[in-house]
């Protein structure tokens, strides 16, 4: 019997994906492990870097809790997303399937969703509404979720009154073009009435001008309204507050997550946690300001971790902690970018090249994994094999007694046995490394002679040159003029190079044809089966339309407060 209660609390998601195909297994017997069918409880946090945490190498950072899950637990030190951006990692997460076959990747700058009323055409895909804005299409409830608490949008600028917002910026830029144009024209007619330099009516003079403060207003009110009002908070189908009150997220987030564990100790649970936490605007209580030695980052993640203890203390309280699989890991990797002059505002990758949205750089994309169940995992187990965040979905589906469907690819792998140490090797050979829709690394995980190659063909330019990230841009391109293509590839092994620091050449590398190829012909075997999914991120399903804006009150006064302080 599947008797998954696929509850998911979901703070935070840059989508909502296919949860739901767990719903539709067909019952399959109990597996027969010992304390079989634990409860499942996900944390994940939002480009957190894997050099951010205590047990994996930083010595500054006071990171206790997560670091108490390693020591109980396993730990997993090469533990890669699919992708080195939030929307299609988090895709992948909850398919188990590479984000090109989904559709959640696409090539030009749509690395995520950026309005919350995209819309896409099919009901297992990230956004909320289709039709109307009420329809909650691809809501999480709509996708297998039981129960969802949260913000159904990404933490960008945008929710923040002190931070830059990226929206209100672009939206404001486009509407001032209007705004001058229509200004202009205003303006000449008007002096050209007033000096009789034509004859006209006053007719279209005062309308242009109507039209003119028409379209500063919206300029203002639209920036301000609209981009906040995708800053809400959700219970189920309600809103609960909107715009949300961003200082109060934590208190909210941990209340909620205790009363789900309370409600809900009685049967068998898959609780999903998706931290705001740290990606910017980094909002931080006051009781962490000033505590770390790096700055509003630092204090960020370590109130993420006391979050982590909080909630691993209400396991223990409730008598859940030996009944329950605790995973922990971080969507993409530390954002090199997020800078305020010579403040860090984002994550710090530890010995890896590259950071989030980097292609196929390890910074961006290895990542904290760590799983703890005590009394069956063996604590302080360390696995350096390469596994990935897509093998959560089958292992959880396997652990919760169902069967992971059968009529599509998936790339992950049922982790158990390698956490057991019953197995030696994850079943990773091959790990492909996109960025967005175009293929720009690979792995090869050679276990006869335990090498781990890595190869990219394409790897982005960083800006300004002589820089080691895209500081110009504030995110490296995937396409174009602003990567480079490597013919041939370049070639690194990672089980001697983890930084990818030395180039791997034909004088220096005595194996490096037989590599390139070996790994050229199991990318072109991936590639020549994989069957184009529509995109979901194009321009037309990633644009704003008022009509469906979520909204608690007539649009667009969105505006209303209903969560209890
Ligand atoms: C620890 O993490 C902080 C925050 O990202 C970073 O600034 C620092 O360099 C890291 N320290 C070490 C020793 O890795
Ligand atoms: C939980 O499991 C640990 C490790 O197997 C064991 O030492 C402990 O006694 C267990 N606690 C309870 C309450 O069963």
């Amino acid at each position: 019997m599947l008797h998954l209660d696929h509850s998911c609390l979901y703070f935070r998601s840059c989508l909502a994906a296919t949860l739901g195909v767990l719903l539709s297994l067909t019952p399959a017997t109990c597996r027969d492990i010992p304390g079989s069918r634990p409860n499942m409880l996900l944390l994940m946090a939002d480009d957190l870097g894997i050099g951010d945490v205590g047990c994996y190498g930083n010595s500054t950072i006071r990171t206790p809790n997560i670091d108490r899950l390693a020591e109980d637990g396993v730990m997993l030190t090469q533990h890669i997303s699919a992708a080195s951006v939030c929307t299609p990692s988090r895709a992948a997460f909850l398919t188990g399937r590479y984000p090109v076959r989904s559709g959640w990747s696409f090539f030009i700058t749509n690395h995520v969703p950026w309005f919350l009323t995209t819309a896409a055409q099919r009901k297992w895909h990230l956004g909320l509404n289709c039709e109307s804005s009420w329809d909650h299409c691809h809501h999480p409830l709509r996708h297998g979720f039981g129960h969802f608490y949260g913000m159904p949008f990404s933490m960008m600028g945008d929710c923040a009154r002190w931070e830059l917002s990226e929206k209100r910026v672009a939206l404001e830029r486009e509407l001032s073009l209007c705004l001058h144009a229509v200004a202009s024209a205003a303006l000449m007619l008007a002096a050209g009435k007033l000096t009789r330099l034509i004859r006209l009516p006053w007719t279209p003079v005062i309308w242009s001008a109507v039209a003119a403060i028409l379209l500063f207003t919206a300029t203002r009110l639209l920036g301000t309204l609209i981009v906040h009002a995708d800053c809400f908070l959700m219970r189920d189908h309600s809103i609960m507050e909107q715009p949300m009150r961003l200082p109060r997220t934590t208190s909210l987030l941990l209340h909620e997550v205790a009363s789900f564990l309370k409600r809900n100790k009685q049967r068998p649970f898959l609780l999903l946690v998706s931290f705001l936490h740290v990606h910017t605007p980094l909002v931080t209580t006051e009781h962490f300001l000033g505590k770390s030695l790096h700055g509003l980052y630092g204090d960020n993640v370590e109130e993420m971790d006391w979050m982590v203890g909080q909630i691993l203390d209400t396991l223990d309280k409730e008598g859940l902690t030996n009944n329950t699989l605790v995973y922990f890991t971080s969507d993409n990797g530390g954002s090199l970018e997020s800078q305020h002059g010579n403040h860090q505002y984002g994550g710090w990758n530890g010995i890896y090249k590259g950071g989030k949205g980097m292609g196929g750089w390890e910074g961006g994309i290895r990542v904290p994994g760590i799983f703890r169940w005590p009394g069956v995992l063996p604590a302080g187990r360390v696995v350096a094999e390469p596994t990935s965040l897509m093998d959560v979905f089958p292992t959880v589906v396997q652990l919760g007694g169902g069967q992971v469907p059968q009529d599509r690819v998936i790339d992950g792998w049922d982790l158990l046995p390698l956490l057991l140490g019953t197995a030696q090797h994850s079943d990773h050979e091959f790990l492909l490394h996109y960025c967005e829709t175009a293929l720009h690394a690979a792995r090869w995980h050679q276990r006869d002679r335990g090498r781990v190659w890595k190869v990219h063909y394409t790897t982005p330019e960083f800006q300004p040159a002589g820089a080691s990230a895209c500081y110009g841009r504030g995110v490296c391109p995937c396409f174009g003029e602003e990567v480079t293509h490597h013919h041939p590839p370049l070639l690194f092994d990672l089980s001697r190079d983890p930084s990818e620091s030395h180039v791997l050449t034909p004088a220096t590398e005595p194996l490096f044809y037989e590599v390139v190829g070996r790994v050229q012909q199991a990318v072109e075997a991936q590639q020549r089966a994989l069957r184009p999914a529509p995109l979901q991120l194009d321009t037309p399903h990633n644009t704003w339309k008022p009509w469906l804006q979520p909204c608690c009150g007539p649009f667009p006064l969105c505006w209303c407060h209903g969560e209890d302080d």
